[in-house]
């Protein structure tokens, strides 16, 4: 593997320097929730949600959206093009439920007419706080306005392909979140991961949770939950 220096480690991910356009991410099997006030482990967790980014970054790919994916290297690394990511969480919700609910008080499990996108800015420290475009621009995170709504309808049209995938396998995506970067050319690509620890995935039939909640929340069942995702996703 072209596995060089170690570049960053992340809650759930490690980096490591590949060549000048590209970079190692390793998968952990780490779980962490409310801003790492709380931790675990689930041994095979990097693996499977290895297995599930590269299968949905493909479909995007092949759908249009521009990634930073290369290729798989092994069970829990593949090969990404290097960024600058942008210090942005951009979260899309289709179904109310989460910190939304906690914000606003609606009731949870409430369908939005259409989704919803939000920015965060990314500081662990800060608590990822709730942004919107005039922040953007003041904390110099996005340059103008093509970026704000670009970044904006990548999201949507992300949501649009990941919804109606899902929905074919059983699974409602309720929301997710995702980070984007910046090529030395200045190009963005959808950057990340896109797993059941970023995403939240409910049963269609049953209403079962699929997702990082079983961890936030005391379910248990977290690796069964992530392999069902994977299989569902391989197997339709
Ligand atoms: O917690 P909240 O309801 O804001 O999360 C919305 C979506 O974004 C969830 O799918 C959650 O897993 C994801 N998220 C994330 N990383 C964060 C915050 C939220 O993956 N730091």
């Amino acid at each position: 593997m072209n596995k060089k220096e170690f570049l960053y480690e992340g809650k759930a991910k490690k980096i490591y320097n590949s060549d000048d356009d590209n970079v190692v991410i390793e998968f952990k099997d780490d779980l962490t929730a409310f801003n790492a006030e709380k931790k675990g482990s689930e041994e095979g967790k990097g693996a499977l949600n290895n297995k599930i980014t590269i299968e949905l970054f493909k479909l995007l790919e092949n759908a249009g959206v521009k990634t930073h994916f290369v290729k798989k290297i092994d069970d829990i690394h593949l090969l990404a093009k290097k960024l600058d990511i942008i210090m942005i969480e951009v979260i899309v919700r289709n179904v109310a439920t989460g910190s939304f609910v906690k914000r606003f008080g609606v009731k949870d499990g409430t369908k939005f007419d259409k989704p919803l996108v939000e920015f965060c800015y990314k500081d662990d420290d800060l608590g990822d706080p709730f942004i919107n475009d005039e922040h953007c621009k003041v904390l110099d995170l996005l340059h103008d306005d093509n970026e704000i709504e670009y970044l904006k309808s990548e999201a949507r049209k992300i949501n649009d392909i990941l919804k109606s995938y899902f929905l074919e396998r059983k699974l409602n995506l309720i929301d997710f979140k995702v980070e984007f970067g910046k090529t030395s050319n200045g190009e963005i690509l959808l950057a990340d991961e896109i797993t059941p620890d970023s995403c939240r995935f409910w049963d269609v039939d049953s209403n079962e949770k699929l997702d990082k909640d079983r961890f936030r929340e005391d379910i248990g069942n977290v690796k069964v939950a992530y392999e069902e995702v994977l299989n569902r996703i391989l197997n339709k």
